[in-house]
């Protein structure tokens, strides 16, 4: 029977960095691969919502051809727990974070990004806010890493 269509979520604390990083390079990465899903991403924190992603996490992303100016930051909400079927956190805190929210009823599951990656289970998608511009380039390895390793997974489940 085919999988239904999966509808990601990707969760950092601020919603202006990390997880809006991963929602693009995943779009990305679906749309090369033909892979249909949905995609959104969210952060447990709530000090940005409506605002577009931080200046340095648009210019880093740009650099590899893609675009997330348009994104607007929004705080996770415990129906997004029943909307997605996958929802990843970005490190440890996020994750722990979104237990403590998690809803009884449930349906979407929740991981860490980079236990997608062989070896790099477990490991956190280190927080580049308060640390210099490198610190993008670093989160960009690791986000597309982990997207092209989920693209892969969602588009062997569908076929
Ligand atoms: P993000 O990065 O969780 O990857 O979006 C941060 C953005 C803002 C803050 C911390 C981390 N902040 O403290 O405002």
């Amino acid at each position: 029977m085919k999988a239904p269509r999966a509808r990601i979520l990707f969760v950092c604390l601020g919603n202006i960095c990390r997880s809006p990083m991963a929602e693009g390079a995943f779009t990305h990465a679906a749309r090369e691969a033909g892979l249909k899903v949905d995609v959104d991403s969210a952060g447990t924190g709530g000090w940005h919502v409506g605002k577009p992603p931080d200046p340095r996490a648009i210019a880093a992303t740009k650099r590899h051809g893609i675009d997330i100016s348009h994104l607007r930051a929004r705080q996770v909400a415990s129906d997004d727990f029943m909307r997605f079927t996958h929802i990843f956190a970005m490190d440890a805190h996020n994750l722990s974070d979104l237990i403590a929210l998690r809803p009884e009823a449930a349906e979407a599951r929740l991981s860490l990004l980079r236990d997608c990656v062989a070896g790099e289970e477990g490991r956190d998608v280190g927080d580049p806010y308060y640390g210099e511009d490198d610190g993008f380039e670093r989160t960009w390895r690791e986000v597309s890493a982990a997207a092209e390793a989920l693209v892969a997974r969602l588009s062997a489940s569908v076929s």
